[in-house]
């Protein structure tokens, strides 16, 4: 058993949902977010205290703030997993509509900078801690019709190695490109042909234990979920 304090954003469903039970299973206590109350209810109902699950939408800094503050106020933070994104409608870039690239930039990247803002702080303290940004195969490559999302898991990237270059010894920040799982998200692009994929869970069981294993050694170095 690890023992450790985890931060995953996004827990109502896809690769979120399927680490908190592997992070449980190994031992570690979960601070979870999304937006579907029913789903967080469900989490806290089948995990229990002290695991915790919130209704926080990452896009907005001020319940980001609250929930952090209470979320530390219990223990410090081993590890926060900025998991939470959305993905565009496929379409060439100038008929995605302004309101979804917009919906994009402010979970994918604004959010994932809103969650750092409020739980980095503590960590820099403390010279401890790994934050993960997860990143994608189309943080580093790119193809038509997702343009939006490449644009996010780009800056995803950028971000994650320039904050690299300023955290003290003992803190990490690393982009993570999960691998291509079988969600709800990959359905969004690839339609029927997700079925060739792992699903979350089987990502999970190999995920989650690289996940634990992550340390200072590791910040700046732009990973990928190894046999992904
Ligand atoms: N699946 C893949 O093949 C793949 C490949 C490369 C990278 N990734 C990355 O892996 C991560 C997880 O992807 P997934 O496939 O599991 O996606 P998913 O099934 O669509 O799940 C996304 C999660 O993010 C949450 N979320 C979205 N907007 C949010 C907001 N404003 N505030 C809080 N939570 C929010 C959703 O919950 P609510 O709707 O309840 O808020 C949901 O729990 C993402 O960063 C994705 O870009 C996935």
């Amino acid at each position: 058993m690890d023992g450790k304090r985890i931060v995953v954003t996004g827990v109502s469903r896809g690769l979120g949902r399927a680490m908190v039970a592997e992070f449980v299973a190994a031992g570690s206590t979960v601070a979870g977010c999304a937006r579907n109350a029913k789903a967080i209810a469900a989490l806290q109902n089948e995990f229990g205290t002290p695991h915790r699950f919130d209704v926080v939408d990452v896009r907005d800094n001020d319940v980001v703030a609250a929930w952090a503050a209470e979320v530390l106020a219990e223990g410090p933070v081993d590890l926060v997993v900025n998991n939470a994104a959305l993905i565009n409608e496929t379409a060439p870039l100038w008929e995605v509509p302004c309101r979804e690239f917009n919906d994009l930039i402010d979970v994918n990247v604004k959010g994932t900078a809103n969650v750092l803002r409020h739980f980095l702080p503590d960590m820099v303290a403390r010279q401890s801690g790994v934050v993960v940004n997860f990143s994608s195969g189309w943080g580093r490559s790119t193809s038509p019709e997702v343009a939006p999302y490449c644009a996010t898991k780009w800056a995803v990237e950028g971000l994650t190695r320039a904050l690299a270059d300023e955290l003290p010894p003992g803190v990490a920040a690393v982009p993570l490109n999960p691998g291509i799982i079988d969600t709800d998200m990959l359905r969004t692009c690839f339609g029927g042909s997700a079925d060739g994929y792992p699903t979350a869970e089987t990502w999970a069981r190999r995920a989650v234990p690289f996940l634990l294993g992550l340390g200072p050694e590791d910040n700046g170095q732009a990973l990928t979920v190894p046999g992904m």
